[in-house]
């Protein structure tokens, strides 16, 4: 990177690159979301991403939607190196496993991501695929109600991927972009998941790919590694860090976080994607004030801002 070899990085993530925002993972044994499912009385963890199962009981979902809907977290030092690679016009694509929204909130353009599990962002009905108003949805779950689709009385849900649905069409243009990569960077993710899992087996064999991850995952877990990959493994903040200070961009990572965290300030509505945020950047909040709080108003051009 370094000498400017290295033109078109692509990112594959997972849920390791939020848990710095203090969300927690699937797998991690003990801290994991999947470990932590017993009050919703579930067959089996995953049951609770199953669409059969939510089909027959779509209860244990919208009770734990309330806690992953997002608006409740704040990207962390992670996805700022991502928008630095964005910004130095090194990143080709961030091809993302995470529902949490902090990707867009960072500032990382939509062009340049593809969030593969889908996002909260929009719903549909989940038998007919009727759009619902995304809003809407999330107003009835956070009331503890089903929503439900106007055409077939399907109950309609965020559209997050669950296990036995179709990754969105964005995903498939993984077949244009990582023949192309002239570096994968692979962070935060057990590559346990398919179709995503094999998707960094798609780069050429003489492209270097990074892992940087808590422990190795995937074809890092054969030995001996293959030439051209490369790990360091703990903890994800720290590994980006130390990277990020070999390429001389720690300052800027920090001052572009502290800049994009206080022009946001408390914004909470996610829902909300359509980059308002260098309009927001240019705010300066009362001097008396401890407090702003974002939110929406029907004007999409207008947000409105409280301060106490
Ligand atoms: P996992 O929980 O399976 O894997 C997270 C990985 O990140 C693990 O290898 C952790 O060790 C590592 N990790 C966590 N925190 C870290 C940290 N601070 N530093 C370094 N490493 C860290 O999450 P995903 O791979 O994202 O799918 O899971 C993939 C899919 O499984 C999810 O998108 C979700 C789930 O079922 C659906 O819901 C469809």
């Amino acid at each position: 990177m370094k000498l400017g070899r290295v033109r078109n990085i692509v990112v594959v993530a997972g849920a390791g690159i939020s848990t710095g925002s203090g969300i927690p993972d699937f797998r991690t044994p003990g801290t994991g979301l999947y470990a932590n499912l017993a009050k919703y009385d579930i067959p089996y963890p995953e049951a609770i991403f199953n669409i059969d199962y939510f089909s027959d009981n779509p209860h244990p979902f919208f009770s734990l939607a309330k806690e992953l809907y997002p608006g409740h977290h704040r990207p962390n030092y992670v996805h700022y190196f991502i928008r630095m690679l964005h910004q130095k016009g090194l990143l080709l694509r961030m091809y993302t496993q995470n529902i949490d929204g902090l990707e867009k909130l960072c500032g990382i353009p939509d062009d340049k991501l593809v969030e593969a599990h889908g996002s909260f962002a929009t719903a549909a009905c989940h038998l007919c695929y009727t759009p619902y108003p995304a809003e809407e949805a999330k107003q009835a779950i956070m009331k503890g109600n089903v929503p439900i689709c106007t055409f077939c009385a399907g109950a309609v849900k965020p559209n997050v991927v669950f296990f036995g649905e179709d990754l969105p069409e964005k995903y498939f243009q993984h077949a244009e972009d990582f023949p192309k990569a002239d570096l994968l960077m692979i962070m935060g993710t057990s590559l346990k998941i398919e179709p995503f899992a094999s998707l960094v087996n798609t780069v050429k064999s003489t492209v270097p790919r990074l892992l940087l991850n808590r422990d190795p995952v995937g074809p890092f877990e054969r030995r001996p590694l293959r030439r051209a990959d490369y790990m360091e493994l703990g903890d994800l903040s720290d590994s980006v860090r130390k990277l990020a200070e070999i390429l001389g961009w720690h300052t800027e990572i920090q001052d572009l976080m502290n800049s994009h965290e206080n022009g946001l300030r408390s914004y909470t509505d996610p829902s909300n994607s359509s980059g308002t945020a260098a309009s927001k950047q240019e705010f300066q909040p009362p001097q008396n004030s401890n407090k702003c709080l974002w939110s929406a108003t029907k004007n999409p051009n207008i947000l409105l801002l409280r301060c106490v």
